[in-house]
C-alpha cells in the first residue's frame, strides 16, 4: 500500500494564504473526492502537491518521504500525475500520438485506448476534431498510460454535460481497481462521491470535512454546512 499524505501544509498565493495547514491522506487504491465552493483552494492544493507551486510550510510526503523541492518532472517520475483544469490536448496530432507522448510503452497506449470504445475508432483522428467528452477521455487515457501510482484530477468535468461526465467515471474508477490513489477534485459532487471511498470538504482554504464519502452523501445537511466553512475536521 502506498500513502501520499500531507502534514499542516500551507500555500500562499499573492495577498496571503489559500491553503491553511491542512493535513490529509490519499491511499493507493482508492478515491478521495475533494469538493468545496469555488476559490476553497482546490486547485491550489493539487498543483502544491504535485509541484506547480510550492508549498510554504507543512510537508508532503510519499510512503514516508517528504517531496521537499522536488521539480514537477521528478515528482511525476516518483507516479505522481496531475490531469489539469481543462483538456490539454495537442490538437493536431492524433488521438494514438496524444497517448503516446505519455509512455513510451505502445501496448500500454494502445489499451489505454481500447478502454473507450470511442477512442478505438478514431485512434487515428486528429484529436481537435474530437468532441470535448472525447478529448477528456485522450487526457485519462494518457494518464492511464503513464502509469501513475497517485492521480490528481482537477474538474474533468468542466464544460461537460453530466451525462458525458457520467461516461468517464468508469475510467476513474478502474484507476483505483488497478491499484492508482486517486484524488478527484469535482464541482459535480454527488457524482463525485457515487464513486469516492474517502471525501474532503474545502472551504477558504480549510479541510472542513473529512471522512467516508457515504456520510456526505446521505447527509446533505453536513455537506452545506461544511461548504459554509463550519466543523472543522482538526
Ligand atoms: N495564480 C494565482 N495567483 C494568485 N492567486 C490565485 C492564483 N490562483 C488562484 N488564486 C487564488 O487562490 C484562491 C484559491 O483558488 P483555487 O483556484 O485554488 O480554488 P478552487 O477551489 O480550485 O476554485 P474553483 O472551484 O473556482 O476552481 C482563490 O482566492 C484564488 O483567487
Ligand atoms: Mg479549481
Amino acid at each position: 500500500m502506498s500513502v501520499l499524505s500531507l502534514d499542516g501544509v500551507t500555500v500562499s498565493r499573492g495577498a496571503g494564504p489559500v491553503i491553511r495547514d491542512v493535513s490529509l491522506e490519499v491511499v493507493s487504491g482508492t478515491i478521495t473526492a475533494l469538493v468545496g465552493p469555488n476559490g476553497a483552494g482546490k486547485t491550489s492544493l493539487l498543483e502544491a502537491i504535485s509541484g506547480v507551486i510550492d508549498a510554504s510550510s507543512g510537508t508532503i510526503s510519499l510512503d514516508g518521504e517528504p517531496l521537499g523541492k522536488l521539480s514537477r518532472v521528478r515528482r511525476a517520475h516518483r507516479g505522481i500525475v496531475h490531469i489539469e483544469q481543462g483538456r490539454a490536448v495537442f490538437p493536431s496530432l492524433t488521438v494514438v500520438e496524444n497517448v503516446r507522448l505519455a509512455s513510451g510503452n505502445a501496448a500500454r497506449a494502445n489499451e489505454a485506448i481500447d478502454m473507450f470504445p470511442e477512442l478505438e475508432k478514431r485512434r487515428d483522428s486528429p484529436t481537435g476534431l474530437l468532441s470535448g467528452g472525447e478529448q477528456q477521455m485522450v487526457v485519462l487515457a494518457r494518464a492511464f498510460a503513464a502509469q501513475p501510482t497517485f492521480l490528481l484530477i482537477d474538474e474533468m468535468s468542466l464544460g461537460l454535460a453530466p451525462v458525458v461526465f457520467t461516461r468517464l467515471l468508469p475510467m476513474v474508477q478502474r484507476f483505483a481497481e488497478d491499484g492508482v490513489g486517486v484524488l478527484l477534485v469535482e464541482q459535480f459532487t454527488n457524482l463525485a462521491l457515487s464513486v469516492a471511498r474517502q471525501a474532503l470538504v474545502f472551504s477558504n482554504g480549510r479541510v472542513t470535512f473529512q471522512g467516508e464519502a457515504s456520510v456526505l452523501q446521505q447527509s446533505p445537511e453536513v455537506l452545506h454546512t461544511a461548504y459554509l466553512g463550519g466543523s472543522p475536521a482538526h
